[in-house]
């Protein structure tokens, strides 16, 4: 679609129809020599794993302005339009995930102002969109998509029209939007600005050449050299280079770190997908994420000394990290330590004050609840640290310091590798609580060795046979307690986010007061134990063999009662770190053998960034 089409086509949802629509997506901007269309494209690849409803891109050549967008994954999207068939040497892109308006081509980013020359993409939420869309109504403008997005361009032309260059028209138009937002605006002179207020965005400075993105692998082909925006800058780039403001303070300097990772941590290689790529790196990023700072570990360890309260907040799969975890530091510190899903964390906020101490977990560092949960407890007075794995994101920025997860760049949607990276930093945090830091890493190293043979070809071959039974299921129950209740609720989610079948977990002892009304021939169970508890959750598999029930056992002897039983050694504590695998295993293989993406499961983005 030209921008033409774009300017001219009527609105097909009328003046008075219009839907909230809040998207959460990937954005990337680039300014240099290079042809824009080759590394937006590349950008989008990379950035898809954030949305995947719809795409597009706007590109600056010869001072006009171009825009080409549709629904679709990108691939599609190119194959159907050519995006290399744009030329140009500054350009912005989109991918989208919708929350609440339509997929459709009018939604999809960049949206673009009435005279076309200018486009803009967003990650976030314009909140305060129906006053702003009725005041630009009032002077004239007309509205072709649902989006909030769409009053961005329309609120800088607005500003143009009243005398103001784009940049200040730029400016301006920001200090209007309440909510959070990352945005990349660009005029058709090839001026490019990125700001940011609660979404994540980062700049590449390359050689003579700058990117501005949602994720650094959007740009780590061409550069490794980043700045992480701070809320409320804004960022120009154009015949001058890089001019960069808070728009609460003024001009800033920020300083341009050099990033770690290589871009191969980023592909996929020889994997048909980024999942089962991460899965198999486990054994590697286990032992990154136990090389903790002395001097910061023991810092967390006083501060969790010092507190009357320890609070353990995250979302998804770092909160079920948080489930195992508070079992760990409770038992071996010797003081409760409560866990809350952060989308709920304000309704135990009368219990958070100076004394308390409040752990953040996220692979992102960008989940808005999560984000939202920290400003609340900063807000009641508590000390906010977090574990974390993408440096430099909001939740590293927001806390008082952190420990880095370092498991690298994780693409699938399906947290694997974090997740483990996460318990085994908690597991360590507990060992170091009980002043034996040194046990935990030896301990750790023999669970990274075993992690190692857990990825390994045989495990995958012994599960595909699991998976060949289990996958025409509709239903499956994962049972297990304290620890592996954590697990049991892991195992569920990523066999549901990717196969699309339902699991339910259940702490082993409720099972018999009431949901074991639903077992029948051929149900499958899948029951976690340890030597800790192997009697119990043993006797509690009998109960649903006793009812028909398939029952697979996940621990280190098997056992009569088990249907099928896959053995993962025992390391008492470290014990969720490995039971884990052959379930995120379990999942990838359903999901391809269900014929479904693993790497980009319906109705899911990587990061939440909306509440
Ligand atoms: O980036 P975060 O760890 O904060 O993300 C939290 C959840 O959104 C995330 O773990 C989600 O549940 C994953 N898709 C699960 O695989």
């Amino acid at each position: 679609m030209t921008l033409e089409q774009v300017r001219k086509e009527p609105s097909p949802y009328g003046i008075d129809f219009f839907i909230y629509g809040v998207s959460m997506c990937g954005i990337i901007g680039y300014v240099g020599q290079k042809n824009a269309p080759d590394v937006l494209l590349q950008g989008m690849r990379k950035l898809e794993y954030r949305g995947y409803d719809s795409a597009g891109m706007a590109v600056v050549g010869g001072r006009a302005l171009s825009v080409m967008k549709d629904v679709g994954k990108v691939d599609e999207i190119h194959s159907r339009h050519d995006f290399l068939s744009l030329r140009a040497n500054a350009g912005i892109a989109h991918t989208r995930w919708a929350t609440h308006g339509g997929v459709t081509q009018a939604n999809a980013h960049p949206h673009v102002s009435s005279d076309g020359a200018i486009a803009v993409v967003h990650n976030g939420i314009v909140e305060n969109f129906r006053e702003l869309r009725a005041f630009l109504q009032s002077q004239g403008f007309r509205f072709y998509s649902e989006t909030d997005t769409e009053t961005i361009p329309k609120l800088i032309e607005h500003g143009i029209r009243q005398g103001l260059g784009f940049v200040q028209a730029t400016e301006d138009a920001l200090r209007r939007i309440e909510g959070r937002y990352a945005v990349v605006a660009m005029n058709k002179d090839g001026t490019v600005i990125a700001a940011r207020n609660g979404s994540p965005l980062v700049v590449g400075v390359g050689d003579g050449e700058y990117f501005a993105a949602s994720d650094i692998p959007a740009f780590m082909d061409y550069t490794k050299r980043v700045v992480y925006l701070h809320d409320n800058d804004f960022v120009v780039v154009g015949r001058n280079g890089l001019i960069m403001n808070n728009l609460k303070t003024g001009p800033v300097e920020r300083p341009i770190d050099t990033i770690e990772w290589d871009a191969q941590r980023a592909e996929k290689g020889d994997f048909q997908h980024y999942m089962l790529k991460e899965i198999s790196e486990q054994a590697e990023t286990l032992a990154k994420a136990v090389k903790q700072d002395e001097g910061t570990m023991k810092r967390l360890v006083d501060d969790i000394q010092n507190a009357k309260h320890v609070v353990l907040v995250a979302a998804g799969t770092a909160y079920h990290a948080c489930i195992s975890g508070r079992y760990v530091i409770s038992r071996i510190a010797k003081k409760h330590v409560a866990s809350v899903r952060a989308s709920e964390f304000e309704n135990i906020l009368h219990m958070i004050d100076r004394d308390t101490l409040v752990l953040a977990v996220s692979q992102s560092g960008e989940t808005a609840d999560t984000l939202e949960a920290v400003k609340m407890a900063k807000t009641s007075g508590a000390r906010v640290v977090s574990i974390v794995n993408v440096a430099g994101s909001t939740l590293h920025r927001e806390s008082a310091y952190a420990l880095l997860t370092n498991a690298g760049p994780e693409i699938g949607v399906a947290s694997t590798k974090a997740y483990t990276a996460q318990l085994g930093v908690l597991t360590l945090l507990a060992y170091a609580l009980q002043g034996n830091t040194e046990e935990g890493r030896r301990t750790l190293e023999v669970t990274r060795n075993q992690a190692y043979n857990l990825t390994a070809a045989s495990m995958r071959a012994n599960i595909r046979t699991l998976a060949d039974v289990l996958k025409g299921k509709e239903h499956i129950f994962t049972l297990g307690r304290q620890l592996e209740y954590g697990t049991a609720k892991e195992a569920a989610l990523k066999i549901k986010e990717v196969s699309y079948i339902h699991v339910e977990a259940l702490q082993a002892g409720e099972l018999k007061h009431g949901t074991i009304a639903l077992i029948e021939k051929g149900t499958p169970c899948i029951a976690f134990f340890s030597e800790a508890n192997r009697r119990e959750t043993l006797s509690n598999a009998q109960e649903v063999r006793a009812r028909g029930a398939y029952v697979i056992g996940v621990g280190a002897e098997t056992d009569p009662v088990f249907d099928f039983f896959i053995k993962v050694p025992e390391v008492g504590l470290c014990n969720p770190i490995l039971q884990i695998i052959p379930m995120q295993i379990l999942a990838y293989q359903l999901a391809v053998l269900r014929g479904k993406d693993p790497d980009r499961p319906r109705n899911l983005a990587k990061s939440v960034t909306v509440k």
